[in-house]
């Protein structure tokens, strides 16, 4: 499947550089790991050093967006009036919201609040509430660059309970980019987000999960919080991917709305809660674009 080039050729990431100066290296690590039966990455999930600088300024809108909303969000306003923000700061600094009508999702961002295990739609009949948690997640195309993330926000007086799973959650997150290591596994480091949750009593959504993103909204690989180390795709630097686990206080179990077709629940009832970073794969670990 890897194909190599003739040492002197240019090297097939546009760089400019003879093959053997650039890439050779790197494309022979990855076919020793292939021969060894492991999942690689195609050359396409490669993103340029022109691809990180787009995505990198489509993040800054991302990030922009979540800390308006961040400024702005408190008990009352409807969740209409978040997408709102979404829309209005996404315009204003020359980007598009990635959620409008994608797949037809009918608003700009997600809005999953208590129960609500992600892809909630934003409505002026939804009023935050005292005592909520809310998961708002943002994404942004800035000439044709993606970038996602999201964060969990707590509305007013937040009982130990809730607030202690989007702390959990939160961490799971952190020991995720603690474990984004090249010439490693995403197994590893979906094992280790799936620990920490377990370790205190909660369970992770095994249907939906993280996804490479960049020069797309969603990208190879499909990223689990389920997984096991040693399996699943071997990261390289020039990957980018987000970390999003959802973590539920009871049950794995979801359901999707049969009238909307979009929001998923908890099947028990119990609170989730979701923060999601995007990342690029370094020479020595990752970096974070979108937080
Ligand atoms: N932002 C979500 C993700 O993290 C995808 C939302 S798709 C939408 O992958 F259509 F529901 F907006
Ligand atoms: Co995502």
């Amino acid at each position: 499947m890897y194909k190599k080039l003739e040492r002197n050729a240019p090297c097939w990431c546009g760089s400019g550089k003879k093959y053997k100066k650039c890439h050779q290296n790197f494309d022979e690590k990855i076919i020793t790991f292939e021969q060894a039966g492991h999942i690689v990455p195609d050359r396409s999930l490669i993103k340029t050093p022109e691809d990180v600088e787009g995505i990198k300024k489509s993040a800054v809108i991302n990030v922009a967006v979540l800390d308006e909303i961040g400024d702005k969000i408190r008990e009352g306003m409807s969740t209409q009036e978040i997408d709102d923000i979404v829309m209005d700061v996404t315009k204003k600094m020359g980007g598009i919201p990635a959620d409008l009508g994608y797949q037809g999702f009918p608003k700009s961002v997600c809005t999953s609040i208590n129960n609500e295990v992600c892809h909630g739609i934003p409505s002026k009949d939804i009023i935050l509430k005292d005592g909520d948690i809310i998961n708002v997640d943002c994404s942004t195309i800035l000439n044709g660059y993606f970038s996602d993330s999201s964060r969990m926000f707590c509305i007013g007086n937040v009982s130990p309970e809730k607030k202690k799973l989007v702390d959990v959650t939160k961490e799971c997150v952190e020991i995720g980019i603690q474990n984004v290591r090249p010439w490693t596994f995403l197994g590893d480091m979906g094992e280790a987000v799936h620990k920490h949750a377990l370790s205190h009593g909660y369970t992770i959504v095994r249907e939906i999960g993280g996804h490479g993103c960049g020069n797309a909204f969603h990208e190879d690989p499909y990223v689990s919080y389920v997984s096991t180390a040693g399996t699943e795709m071997l990261m390289v630097p020039g990957m980018v991917f987000t970390i999003e686990p959802m973590v539920n206080a009871g049950t794995d179990e979801i359901f999707v709305d049969e009238d909307n077709g979009w929001t998923v629940y908890t099947a028990d009832g119990k609170p989730s809660a979701q923060w999601e970073v995007e990342v690029l794969v370094t020479e020595t670990g990752c970096e974070v674009l979108s937080w």
